[in-house]
């Protein structure tokens, strides 16, 4: 399977109007202007149609992270693969409704979680500009069994693990850039964090004063990770997902001689620069986030 990109995550959000005014203002993310269901499709600079959908909910939950394929017959080779390998498929590949449309299908994935594979998505109209994310540059989820997890999206979908943080965290990659999608060891399934890309670490120091000149607070950061090497900052959104902005990241150039490493959890390697410290006990909790039960079936 050849997953080629991170296209979207969507998230539940509690606090719908204040995250969808954090989000547009606070973070630079476009409104594409899209109405589905009540939910804001919301775009990067990146050529997709949006990257971040938001659902009015009373509970945070991730209602479904979505992924790029080349091709629609890579789409169909994706379902029978995946119903080969005894997955359970939520709908069989079809025309989109989402912003962009596609052919697409959703399953899920061990913590049942709703996941898409899609290819013929149309871009969206030009997304923001100025000092404002690129794009989202990958999601991190808490699982219960961080072995078995890791080892279906490397082993049915194709990731190629980058690095382990000892045998807490796993990153996964599906094109160059260091990880696409994390795992975090925790006693239940929940997001931990999502994270967007800004062109240079200048790009996000202006984001960072956006932010708190929209009355955000930094909450972790700033300072460059080990694992990835990203300069980061974290802040806690009103609906309390955390977010995370980066830049100045590694990319793997050669596949074959990449060489996964374990590094340690020591406050070194976890802040290179040391100039973030560890992260606060109220960031820890946001990132614990809470369980997350996953896919609901429509209600007959
Ligand atoms: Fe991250």
């Amino acid at each position: 399977m050849n997953i080629t990109h991170l296209r979207y995550v969507a998230l539940a959000m509690p606090e719908f109007e204040r995250s969808r005014a954090f989000f547009t203002e606070a973070w630079g993310l476009r409104d594409s202007g899209a109405v589905l269901d009540g939910a804001a499709f919301l775009q990067t600079q990146l050529d997709e149609p949006f990257q971040l959908a938001l659902f009015r909910a009373p509970e945070r939950k991730v209602v479904r992270i979505a992924f790029g394929l080349p091709s629609r017959h890579d789409v169909d080779a994706a379902a029978t693969a995946l119903e080969h390998a005894g997955v359970p498929t939520i709908a069989s590949p079809h025309r989109l409704s989402t912003p962009g449309h596609g052919y697409g299908f959703q399953f899920l994935d061990p913590d049942n979680r709703c996941i898409e594979l899609s290819a013929d998505v149309e871009p969206g109209v030009a997304g923001p500009s100025g000092p404002v994310p690129q794009k989202l540059a990958h999601i991190v989820l808490n699982t219960p069994d961080i072995d078995g997890t890791t080892a279906f999206y490397r082993d049915v979908l194709g990731f190629r693990i980058s690095d382990w943080s000892e045998h807490q965290m796993s990153f996964l990659r599906c094109n160059p850039e260091h990880h696409s999608i994390a795992f975090n060891a925790a006693p239940h399934a929940a997001y931990n964090h999502t994270s967007w890309t800004m062109g240079s670490i200048d790009e996000l120091f202006r984001a960072q004063g956006r932010a708190r000149t929209s009355g955000s607070t930094l909450m972790w950061g700033t300072g460059r990770h080990g694992p990835g090497s990203q300069v980061f900052n974290y802040f806690v959104e009103p609906s309390g997902y955390v977010v995370e902005l980066i830049a100045d990241g590694i990319e793997i150039p050669d596949e074959n001689a990449w060489q996964p490493q374990v590094w340690q959890r020591t406050p070194e390697a976890m802040d290179l620069w040391g100039t973030a410290g560890p992260p606060s006990a109220e960031i820890r909790v946001a990132m614990t986030g809470v369980p997350d039960a996953g896919h609901e079936p429509a209600r007959a």
